[in-house]
């Protein structure tokens, strides 16, 4: 299914709807070029959970950790990392929920992702003509259509 997502504000408020909505253990995975509104999107879905806390971009951290909001929110950016460095990550930790608590898992760069959790949103974002973006949605073993019924 593809969204156009006409300005940032589109973007964010897709991901609120996202932060409102998923339940603990999703995972969304994030495609697309620099700068196409991945990192808005996740500060829509920490708003949607009511994370008062700015959230960053964790190029450089791998990670950042929210628990202010109704889940747990685990931000990922692989941008820098090798595929085999990703797997040295065992991010199945976050998906899992074992070792952490369960929460919504989000990942930015995921084409360097070697393996894939069993489920999870799949989102492409893209530039489209005039400075918008579109986003190409598509769930994998998981169900957003009650919520976003269009997908
Ligand atoms: N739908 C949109 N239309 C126009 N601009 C947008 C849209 N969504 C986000 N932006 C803007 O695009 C810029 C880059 O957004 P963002 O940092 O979220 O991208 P990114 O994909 O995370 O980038 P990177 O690849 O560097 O991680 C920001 O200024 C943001 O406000
Ligand atoms: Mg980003």
């Amino acid at each position: 299914m593809n969204i156009l997502l006409a300005d940032a504000q589109a973007t964010l408020r897709l991901g609120i709807t996202l932060g409102e909505n998923l339940t603990a253990g999703s995972v969304i995975l994030l495609q697309g070029d620099l700068g196409t509104g991945k990192t808005t999107l996740v500060q829509g879905i920490g708003q949607g959970l009511g994370i008062t806390e700015s959230i960053v971009s964790p190029t450089f951290t791998l990670i950042n950790e929210y628990t202010q909001g109704r889940l747990p929110l685990y931000h990922l950016d692989l941008y820098r990392l090798e595929p085999s460095e990703v797997v040295a990550l065992n991010l199945e930790t976050y998906w899992e929920g074992v070792e952490v608590m369960p929460g919504i898992v989000a990942i930015e760069w995921a084409e360097r992702m070697p393996y894939k959790p069993d489920s999870y949103l799949s989102m492409v974002l893209s530039h489209g003509d005039d400075g918008t973006r579109q986003a190409k949605i598509t769930p994998f073993n998981c169900t957003i259509h009650k919520f976003i019924p269009s997908i």
